[in-house]
Protein backbone atom coordinates (compact mmCIF):
# COMPACT_ATOMS: atom_id res chain seq x y z
CA UNK A 1 0.00 0.00 0.00
CA UNK A 2 0.92 3.14 -0.79
CA UNK A 3 2.18 5.63 1.94
CA UNK A 4 1.53 9.35 1.85
CA UNK A 5 3.76 11.43 3.80
CA UNK A 6 2.52 15.16 4.45
CA UNK A 7 4.50 17.58 6.58
CA UNK A 8 1.80 20.61 6.94
CA UNK A 9 1.33 20.75 10.28
CA UNK A 10 -1.46 23.38 11.57
CA UNK A 11 -2.70 24.15 14.80
CA UNK A 12 -6.63 22.85 15.55
CA UNK A 13 -8.77 23.80 18.44
CA UNK A 14 -10.70 21.42 20.10
CA UNK A 15 -14.79 22.12 20.20
CA UNK A 16 -16.68 19.28 21.33
CA UNK A 17 -15.43 16.19 23.37
CA UNK A 18 -17.80 12.81 24.50
CA UNK A 19 -17.12 9.48 25.42
CA UNK A 20 -18.85 7.21 22.46
CA UNK A 21 -18.27 3.63 24.59
CA UNK A 22 -16.24 2.43 27.01
CA UNK A 23 -12.91 3.85 27.03
CA UNK A 24 -13.57 5.26 23.87
CA UNK A 25 -13.25 9.18 23.86
CA UNK A 26 -14.56 11.19 20.71
CA UNK A 27 -13.15 14.50 20.11
CA UNK A 28 -14.24 17.03 17.01
CA UNK A 29 -11.53 19.22 16.05
CA UNK A 30 -11.61 22.73 14.29
CA UNK A 31 -8.33 23.03 11.96
CA UNK A 32 -6.80 26.50 11.49
CA UNK A 33 -6.81 25.69 7.59
CA UNK A 34 -10.06 23.52 6.85
CA UNK A 35 -9.93 20.55 4.23
CA UNK A 36 -12.69 18.04 3.73
CA UNK A 37 -11.45 14.86 4.67
CA UNK A 38 -12.61 11.86 2.01
CA UNK A 39 -13.45 8.42 3.39
CA UNK A 40 -10.63 6.09 4.48
CA UNK A 41 -8.16 9.29 5.31
CA UNK A 42 -6.52 10.35 8.48
CA UNK A 43 -4.56 13.24 10.20
CA UNK A 44 -1.66 12.82 12.34
CA UNK A 45 -1.48 14.20 15.50
CA UNK A 46 1.58 15.75 16.94
CA UNK A 47 1.92 14.33 20.62
CA UNK A 48 6.22 14.49 21.32
CA UNK A 49 8.48 14.76 19.79
CA UNK A 50 10.22 13.49 16.55
CA UNK A 51 8.67 10.94 14.30
CA UNK A 52 7.59 8.75 17.48
CA UNK A 53 5.58 11.89 19.07
CA UNK A 54 3.12 11.26 15.97
CA UNK A 55 -0.29 9.71 16.37
CA UNK A 56 -2.27 8.75 13.78
CA UNK A 57 -6.25 8.54 13.70
CA UNK A 58 -8.99 7.69 11.55
CA UNK A 59 -11.31 10.84 10.62
CA UNK A 60 -15.12 9.81 11.51
CA UNK A 61 -16.54 12.33 10.09
CA UNK A 62 -15.59 15.44 7.93
CA UNK A 63 -18.34 18.36 8.47
CA UNK A 64 -18.78 21.35 6.83
CA UNK A 65 -15.67 21.77 4.38
CA UNK A 66 -13.51 20.14 7.09
CA UNK A 67 -13.65 22.59 9.42
CA UNK A 68 -15.03 20.03 11.75
CA UNK A 69 -13.37 16.56 12.10
CA UNK A 70 -13.89 14.16 14.07
CA UNK A 71 -11.45 11.40 16.01
CA UNK A 72 -12.28 8.76 18.16
CA UNK A 73 -9.44 7.00 20.53
CA UNK A 74 -9.59 4.27 22.33
CA UNK A 75 -7.72 4.30 25.76
CA UNK A 76 -4.97 1.76 25.92
CA UNK A 77 -4.32 0.14 29.32
CA UNK A 78 -0.55 0.42 29.35
CA UNK A 79 -0.90 3.92 27.65
CA UNK A 80 1.45 6.67 29.25
CA UNK A 81 1.70 8.98 26.13
CA UNK A 82 -1.09 9.01 22.80
CA UNK A 83 -4.20 7.99 23.96
CA UNK A 84 -4.13 9.18 27.38
CA UNK A 85 -3.01 12.58 26.16
CA UNK A 86 -5.81 12.52 23.74
CA UNK A 87 -8.23 11.74 26.88
CA UNK A 88 -7.11 14.34 28.85
CA UNK A 89 -8.03 17.19 25.99
CA UNK A 90 -10.46 19.44 26.63
CA UNK A 91 -12.85 21.80 24.86
CA UNK A 92 -10.41 24.70 24.15
CA UNK A 93 -7.06 22.61 23.94
CA UNK A 94 -4.94 23.32 20.96
CA UNK A 95 -3.13 20.79 19.17
CA UNK A 96 -1.06 20.09 16.50
CA UNK A 97 -2.21 18.13 13.23
CA UNK A 98 -1.61 17.43 9.72
CA UNK A 99 -4.42 17.98 7.31
CA UNK A 100 -6.45 14.85 5.96
CA UNK A 101 -3.96 12.28 4.77
CA UNK A 102 -4.89 9.43 2.39
CA UNK A 103 -3.68 6.08 2.75
CA UNK A 104 -7.12 4.06 2.70
CA UNK A 105 -8.88 5.25 -0.66
CA UNK A 106 -12.58 3.73 -1.10
CA UNK A 107 -12.15 2.69 -4.77
CA UNK A 108 -15.23 3.48 -7.25
CA UNK A 109 -16.96 1.43 -9.12
CA UNK A 110 -16.80 -2.05 -7.41
CA UNK A 111 -19.79 -4.74 -8.24
CA UNK A 112 -20.04 -4.93 -4.39
CA UNK A 113 -18.21 -3.83 -1.32
CA UNK A 114 -17.74 -5.73 2.11
CA UNK A 115 -16.66 -3.35 5.08
CA UNK A 116 -15.05 -5.39 8.25
CA UNK A 117 -14.22 -3.31 11.69
CA UNK A 118 -12.82 -5.13 14.69
CA UNK A 119 -13.50 -2.98 17.71
CA UNK A 120 -12.15 0.52 17.43
CA UNK A 121 -11.07 -0.31 13.82
CA UNK A 122 -14.52 1.00 13.08
CA UNK A 123 -13.18 4.90 12.71
CA UNK A 124 -11.75 4.24 9.92
CA UNK A 125 -15.08 2.54 8.20
CA UNK A 126 -17.95 4.94 9.29
CA UNK A 127 -17.03 7.66 6.54
CA UNK A 128 -16.67 4.73 3.75
CA UNK A 129 -20.33 3.61 4.84
CA UNK A 130 -22.23 6.62 4.40
CA UNK A 131 -20.17 6.83 1.17
CA UNK A 132 -20.97 4.09 -0.47
CA UNK A 133 -24.91 4.38 1.32
CA UNK A 134 -25.37 8.08 -0.34
CA UNK A 135 -23.87 6.48 -3.69
CA UNK A 136 -25.84 3.40 -3.68
CA UNK A 137 -23.69 0.64 -3.34
CA UNK A 138 -24.23 -2.84 -2.71
CA UNK A 139 -22.50 -3.01 0.43
CA UNK A 140 -22.83 -4.55 3.60
CA UNK A 141 -20.97 -3.39 7.14
CA UNK A 142 -19.42 -6.16 9.66
CA UNK A 143 -19.07 -5.30 13.27
CA UNK A 144 -17.10 -7.34 15.47
CA UNK A 145 -16.44 -6.39 18.65
CA UNK A 146 -15.93 -8.49 22.92
CA UNK A 147 -19.13 -6.58 24.06
CA UNK A 148 -21.38 -3.73 22.87
CA UNK A 149 -20.01 -1.59 25.21
CA UNK A 150 -16.72 -1.28 23.86
CA UNK A 151 -18.31 -1.16 20.30
CA UNK A 152 -18.56 2.74 19.30
CA UNK A 153 -21.25 4.10 16.50
CA UNK A 154 -22.90 0.90 16.95
CA UNK A 155 -26.25 2.35 17.87
CA UNK A 156 -25.59 5.16 14.59
CA UNK A 157 -24.63 2.65 12.28
CA UNK A 158 -27.53 0.28 13.04
CA UNK A 159 -29.49 3.09 12.46
CA UNK A 160 -27.81 4.46 9.22
CA UNK A 161 -27.45 1.47 7.55
CA UNK A 162 -30.19 -1.10 8.47
CA UNK A 163 -29.78 -4.34 7.55
CA UNK A 164 -26.75 -4.10 5.46
CA UNK A 165 -25.27 -4.07 9.09
CA UNK A 166 -23.93 -7.45 10.70
CA UNK A 167 -22.66 -7.54 14.45
CA UNK A 168 -20.86 -9.86 15.89
CA UNK A 169 -20.59 -9.57 19.72
CA UNK A 170 -18.20 -12.35 21.46
CA UNK A 171 -19.83 -12.32 25.06
CA UNK A 172 -23.15 -12.67 23.28
CA UNK A 173 -22.08 -16.05 21.42
CA UNK A 174 -22.21 -14.52 18.12
CA UNK A 175 -17.79 -13.95 17.03
CA UNK A 176 -17.41 -13.18 13.68
CA UNK A 177 -16.62 -16.21 11.93
CA UNK A 178 -14.16 -15.16 9.37
CA UNK A 179 -13.88 -18.10 7.25
CA UNK A 180 -17.83 -17.72 6.83
CA UNK A 181 -17.66 -14.87 6.16
CA UNK A 182 -15.40 -14.76 3.00
CA UNK A 183 -16.95 -18.11 1.71
CA UNK A 184 -20.36 -16.56 1.32
CA UNK A 185 -18.59 -13.90 -0.53
CA UNK A 186 -16.82 -16.72 -2.36
CA UNK A 187 -19.98 -18.23 -3.41
CA UNK A 188 -21.64 -14.76 -4.90
CA UNK A 189 -21.44 -14.78 -8.29
CA UNK A 190 -20.03 -11.22 -7.81
CA UNK A 191 -17.51 -12.41 -5.88
CA UNK A 192 -14.69 -11.50 -8.43
CA UNK A 193 -16.03 -7.92 -8.19
CA UNK A 194 -16.26 -7.26 -4.71
CA UNK A 195 -13.88 -5.54 -2.44
CA UNK A 196 -13.32 -5.85 1.29
CA UNK A 197 -12.06 -3.23 3.18
CA UNK A 198 -10.71 -3.90 7.09
CA UNK A 199 -9.49 -2.24 10.15
CA UNK A 200 -9.26 -4.06 13.29
CA UNK A 201 -6.46 -6.23 15.26
CA UNK A 202 -4.19 -8.04 13.70
CA UNK A 203 -5.44 -10.91 14.38
CA UNK A 204 -8.71 -10.56 12.75
CA UNK A 205 -6.87 -8.72 9.60
CA UNK A 206 -4.46 -11.82 9.31
CA UNK A 207 -7.69 -14.36 9.35
CA UNK A 208 -9.82 -12.26 6.62
CA UNK A 209 -5.80 -12.70 4.43
CA UNK A 210 -5.69 -15.87 4.86
CA UNK A 211 -9.20 -17.05 3.97
CA UNK A 212 -9.30 -14.59 1.36
CA UNK A 213 -6.05 -16.35 -0.06
CA UNK A 214 -7.69 -19.66 0.87
CA UNK A 215 -10.41 -19.01 -1.44
CA UNK A 216 -8.95 -17.57 -4.67
CA UNK A 217 -10.27 -14.16 -4.81
CA UNK A 218 -8.12 -11.38 -5.64
CA UNK A 219 -5.68 -10.28 -3.61
CA UNK A 220 -5.76 -6.57 -5.17
CA UNK A 221 -9.57 -6.52 -3.75
CA UNK A 222 -8.77 -6.20 -0.07
CA UNK A 223 -7.84 -3.34 1.17
CA UNK A 224 -6.42 -2.28 5.09
CA UNK A 225 -5.66 -0.06 7.48
CA UNK A 226 -3.98 -0.72 10.53
CA UNK A 227 -4.48 1.70 13.11
CA UNK A 228 -5.82 0.29 16.34
CA UNK A 229 -4.43 -3.16 15.15
CA UNK A 230 -3.27 -5.28 18.41
CA UNK A 231 -1.38 -7.61 19.54
CA UNK A 232 -2.50 -11.66 20.35
CA UNK A 233 -0.54 -10.79 23.51
CA UNK A 234 -1.14 -7.87 25.98
CA UNK A 235 1.73 -5.41 25.62
CA UNK A 236 4.61 -5.71 28.31
CA UNK A 237 7.83 -4.97 28.87
CA UNK A 238 11.04 -6.63 27.30
CA UNK A 239 14.77 -6.70 26.22
CA UNK A 240 16.57 -6.05 23.18
CA UNK A 241 19.94 -7.13 22.40
CA UNK A 242 21.89 -6.08 19.91
CA UNK A 243 25.17 -7.89 20.34
CA UNK A 244 26.74 -6.21 16.91
CA UNK A 245 26.70 -2.76 18.30
CA UNK A 246 27.08 -4.55 22.36
CA UNK A 247 23.77 -2.68 23.41
CA UNK A 248 21.00 -3.77 25.79
CA UNK A 249 17.77 -1.57 25.64
CA UNK A 250 14.60 -1.96 27.78
CA UNK A 251 11.28 -1.64 25.47
CA UNK A 252 8.27 -0.35 28.01
CA UNK A 253 4.74 -1.67 27.37
CA UNK A 254 3.42 1.97 25.47
CA UNK A 255 6.59 1.94 23.06
CA UNK A 256 7.98 0.04 20.03
CA UNK A 257 11.38 -1.63 19.39
CA UNK A 258 11.81 0.75 16.87
CA UNK A 259 11.14 4.25 19.23
CA UNK A 260 13.11 2.67 21.89
CA UNK A 261 16.31 2.17 19.76
CA UNK A 262 16.09 5.83 18.02
CA UNK A 263 15.66 7.23 22.03
CA UNK A 264 18.87 5.47 22.82
CA UNK A 265 20.48 6.73 19.48
CA UNK A 266 20.67 3.33 17.44
CA UNK A 267 20.00 4.27 13.74
CA UNK A 268 17.86 2.17 11.79
CA UNK A 269 15.52 2.25 8.52
CA UNK A 270 11.57 3.08 8.53
CA UNK A 271 9.06 4.52 7.16
CA UNK A 272 5.42 3.78 7.57
CA UNK A 273 5.74 2.66 11.05
CA UNK A 274 2.63 0.72 10.89
CA UNK A 275 3.97 -2.55 10.07
CA UNK A 276 2.84 -1.99 6.57
CA UNK A 277 6.44 -1.33 4.32
CA UNK A 278 8.84 -4.01 5.71
CA UNK A 279 11.48 -1.33 5.77
CA UNK A 280 12.52 -2.02 8.97
CA UNK A 281 12.41 -5.39 9.70
CA UNK A 282 15.49 -6.85 11.46
CA UNK A 283 16.74 -10.18 12.14
CA UNK A 284 15.76 -12.16 14.98
CA UNK A 285 19.30 -14.07 16.51
CA UNK A 286 17.62 -15.47 19.46
CA UNK A 287 14.74 -15.24 22.00
CA UNK A 288 13.44 -16.34 25.06
CA UNK A 289 10.08 -15.78 24.91
CA UNK A 290 7.03 -15.33 21.87
CA UNK A 291 7.33 -12.82 19.37
CA UNK A 292 3.98 -11.04 18.95
CA UNK A 293 4.13 -10.29 15.07
CA UNK A 294 1.28 -7.19 14.94
CA UNK A 295 2.68 -6.08 11.54
CA UNK A 296 0.76 -7.15 7.87
CA UNK A 297 4.38 -7.09 5.84
CA UNK A 298 5.59 -10.65 6.34
CA UNK A 299 3.31 -13.53 5.55
CA UNK A 300 1.74 -15.80 7.73
CA UNK A 301 4.56 -18.16 7.20
CA UNK A 302 7.18 -16.21 7.41
CA UNK A 303 5.63 -15.32 11.17
CA UNK A 304 5.57 -18.86 11.88
CA UNK A 305 9.67 -18.72 11.06
CA UNK A 306 9.77 -15.57 13.25
CA UNK A 307 13.32 -14.91 11.73
CA UNK A 308 13.03 -11.50 11.31
CA UNK A 309 10.53 -8.87 12.70
CA UNK A 310 8.97 -5.46 11.96
CA UNK A 311 10.68 -3.18 14.45
CA UNK A 312 7.94 -0.67 14.51
CA UNK A 313 4.92 -2.65 15.80
CA UNK A 314 5.92 -5.91 16.85
CA UNK A 315 6.76 -7.28 20.27
CA UNK A 316 8.02 -9.87 22.55
CA UNK A 317 6.43 -11.24 25.22
CA UNK A 318 7.85 -13.78 28.06
CA UNK A 319 7.24 -17.48 27.69
CA UNK A 320 6.36 -17.62 31.35
CA UNK A 321 4.31 -14.74 31.81
CA UNK A 322 4.09 -15.66 35.73
CA UNK A 323 7.92 -15.80 36.32
CA UNK A 324 8.11 -11.80 36.30
CA UNK A 325 11.31 -12.29 33.87
CA UNK A 326 10.80 -10.30 30.59
CA UNK A 327 11.47 -11.96 27.49
CA UNK A 328 15.22 -10.82 25.64
CA UNK A 329 15.33 -10.20 22.06
CA UNK A 330 18.57 -10.45 20.32
CA UNK A 331 18.08 -8.84 16.91
CA UNK A 332 20.82 -8.02 14.16
CA UNK A 333 19.72 -4.69 12.10
CA UNK A 334 19.75 -4.55 8.38
S1 LIG B 1 8.51 1.18 9.23
FE1 LIG B 1 7.18 0.26 7.78
S2 LIG B 1 6.93 -1.76 8.55
FE2 LIG B 1 8.07 -0.73 10.08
Amino acid sequence: MAVQTQTRWQRARVVEVSDVADGIRRIVLAPEQPEHAAPGTHIDVRIGDGARGVRSYSVVRSEDGGRRLTLSVRLSPTSSGGSAAMHRLQVGDDLTVTGPLQNFPLAVGATRYVLVAGGIGVTALVAMASALRRRGADYNLVLAGRSRAVMAYLDDLVAEHGDRVRVHVDDEGTPLAVDDLIAGIARTPAAEGTELYMCGPIGLMNAISRSWAGHDLPATNLRFETFGSSGRYPAEEFLVRIPDLDREITVAPDTSILDSLEAAGVETLSDCRKGECGLCLAKVVDSTGTIDHRDVFLSESQKERSDRLCLCVSRAVAANSGSGEPAVLSLRLT
